[in-house]
């Protein structure tokens, strides 16, 4: 059992001894050990790597010649045990547990005014980043529409679920969840109004099972609609990162979306200059294709705004690179970690997980009782 405690689930990553996948396990003398496994649903896509990792954890202990694994699925009454196991008995009331008092996760919805910037190539390499510096990372396609965060991730497979809860796949060491999982096969268009939007988001925040996660990052549609308004609503502790070019005009629609913050009360985290430069291929110059200055300007006149200080926090070149590893779905900060790109967009992301969130300024969920 101690063996066997070392194998995680890899949808749920908690030990399979943990969460009750352990059915029996059988030693014969001659050292020939057969372990069943249960699985939460039948034709679970992640067999494979559960029965390679029992196996090899296994068969490291002394005396061990041979390990068979077999696979059976849970009862109903075993994935209910399950459900209750990982998210308490809440009854029929769901809650967003990054919106609870005392969430310890930090949340990061990136916006921004104009449409094309890198909201999403930002968010992908940020969560990259930041699991590859060690935080537990989920990230939310809250971009309903124009979805593309499975792609740049390279996330194919569906979501499984167990009972009621959906199991975001995992790519990059990040969990993920995006409405281009739940489709029909092929690229159909979602065509629903406002208040269908923010059904999805509070499914993607209540139904899906996110464990303890230290930052929590949201790609949300360009501009000030609907889902911005049900972040604001569902989320008031997310903090809103700003992504603009350098381009005047574009920096004028970007602080737009930031100061909504001033009417939502959301906190901005800081301001992310894309495409900032292009650097010349032949010499050292940086060719400033889109103008210079926007990021700067957003964070100024945001600070003006919301009278706190809202920094610049970065200024992230065009790299072709950056845009093929978004094609191909491997991010750029872990393919060619010291291009330029990656380099600031993994310091930014230092920055950004560095300060993880205290209790203090926290609200208790406690009301004081006199006596
Ligand atoms: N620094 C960069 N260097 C090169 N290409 C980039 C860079 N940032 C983004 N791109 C490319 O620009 C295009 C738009 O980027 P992306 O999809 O991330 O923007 P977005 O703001 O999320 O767009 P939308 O508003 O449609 O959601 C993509 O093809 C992406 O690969
Ligand atoms: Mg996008």
């Amino acid at each position: 059992m101690a063996a066997l405690a070392t194998v995680n689930d890899p949808e749920i990553r908690r030990p399979i001894t943990e969460l009750g996948m352990v059915k029996n396990v059988d030693i014969s003398p001659d050292g020939v050990v057969r372990v069943g496994v249960l699985l939460t649903v039948a034709g679970c896509p992640l067999k494979d790597t559960i029965t390679r990792d029992v196996t090899g954890a296994v068969s490291r202990i002394d005396g061990v010649s041979r390990v068979h694994v077999d696979m059976d699925v849970m009862s109903p009454e075993q994935r209910k045990e399950l459900q209750t196991k990982l998210r308490g008995d809440r009854g029929p009331e769901k809650e967003i547990p990054f919106a609870k008092p005392g969430s310890l996760t930090r949340v990061f919805a990136v916006a921004s005014g104009k449409g094309g910037v890198g909201k999403s190539s930002v968010t992908v390499n940020l969560a990259a980043a930041m699991a590859s510096q060690g935080l537990k990372v989920g990230v939310v396609d809250a971009d309903i529409y124009g979805h593309s965060v499975p792609r740049m991730l390279g996330v194919s497979e569906r979501p499984t679920k167990v009972e009621d809860m959906i199991m975001p796949p995992v790519a990059h060491d990040i969990k993920v969840i995006s409405v281009g999982m739940f489709k029909p096969e092929g690229n159909t268009p979602v065509v629903w109004r406002g208040p269908m939007l923010d059904r999805a988001l509070y499914q993607f925040l209540t139904d899906v099972y996110w464990g303890d996660l230290d930052v929590l990052l949201m790609d949300l549609p360009p501009g000030t609609g609907d889902i911005a308004i049900s972040v604001a609503q569902r989320m008031p502790t997310a903090e809103i990162l700003v992504v603009t070019t350098p381009q005047q005009a574009a920096a004028e629609v970007a602080e737009r979306a930031g100061s909504i913050a001033a009417q939502t009360h959301q906190q901005i985290a800081g301001v992310i200059e894309n495409m900032a430069w292009l650097p010349c291929p032949h010499c050292d110059e940086r060719i400033s294709v889109f103008g210079e200055g926007g990021g700067q300007t957003v964070a100024d006149a945001l600070t003006r705004t919301l009278g706190a200080r809202v920094p610049l926090l970065g200024q992230v070149p065009i790299d072709m690179r950056l845009r093929e590893g978004g094609d191909e779905g491997k991010p750029l900060v872990l393919t060619d970690p010291d291009a330029p790109a990656a380099a600031e967009l993994r310091r930014i992301a230092a920055d950004l997980g560095k300060k993880s969130t205290s209790l203090k300024g926290l609200k208790l969920d406690i009301s004081p009782v006199k006596h």
